[in-house]
């Protein structure tokens, strides 16, 4: 899950059963095989992030934490490992949360590898 991939519908679900949900490739899995630059190369978040000083990246990450779930991003660089804990000292506004709703979606995996 990511701001490319917000499943709607199963976050709906799982906050009526009383489940967490966690987001895997809450980054889109940028430059990884099954991924792409959905969520890192996105506009959208791009332009927030720029108004904010921070990455898009880091926006994705605060969306996530943001709409109550947890995620996993990974990273082998420490410089991104640590720009990924830098979250919690900036907050998206309703406006930032409107427009990356408004984010198509694109699932993660097309199922063309
Ligand atoms: N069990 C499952 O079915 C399943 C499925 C999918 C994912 N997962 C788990 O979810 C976790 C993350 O998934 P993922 O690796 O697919 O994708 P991801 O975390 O969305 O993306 C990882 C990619 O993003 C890059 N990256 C990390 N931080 C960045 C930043 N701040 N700016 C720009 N690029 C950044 C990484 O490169 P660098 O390393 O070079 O920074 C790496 O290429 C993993 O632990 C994975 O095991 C599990």
């Amino acid at each position: 899950m990511n701001p490319s991939w917000q499943q709607g519908k199963l976050r709906e679900l799982s906050k009526e059963k009383g489940i967490h949900v966690s987001a895997w490739s809450a980054l889109g899995a940028y430059k990884v095989t099954w991924g792409s630059g959905a969520v890192v190369e996105n506009q959208i978040l791009q332009d927030i992030a720029a108004g904010k000083g921070k990455t898009t990246a880091q926006v994705a990450l605060r969306w996530v934490y943001q709409i109550g779930s947890s995620a996993m991003a990974k990273s082998f660089n420490k410089e991104r490992m640590t720009q990924n804990l830098e979250i919690f000292d900036f907050e998206l506004s309703e406006d930032d949360l409107d427009t990356i709703k408004q984010i198509p979606q694109r699932r993660q995996y097309l199922g063309d590898m």
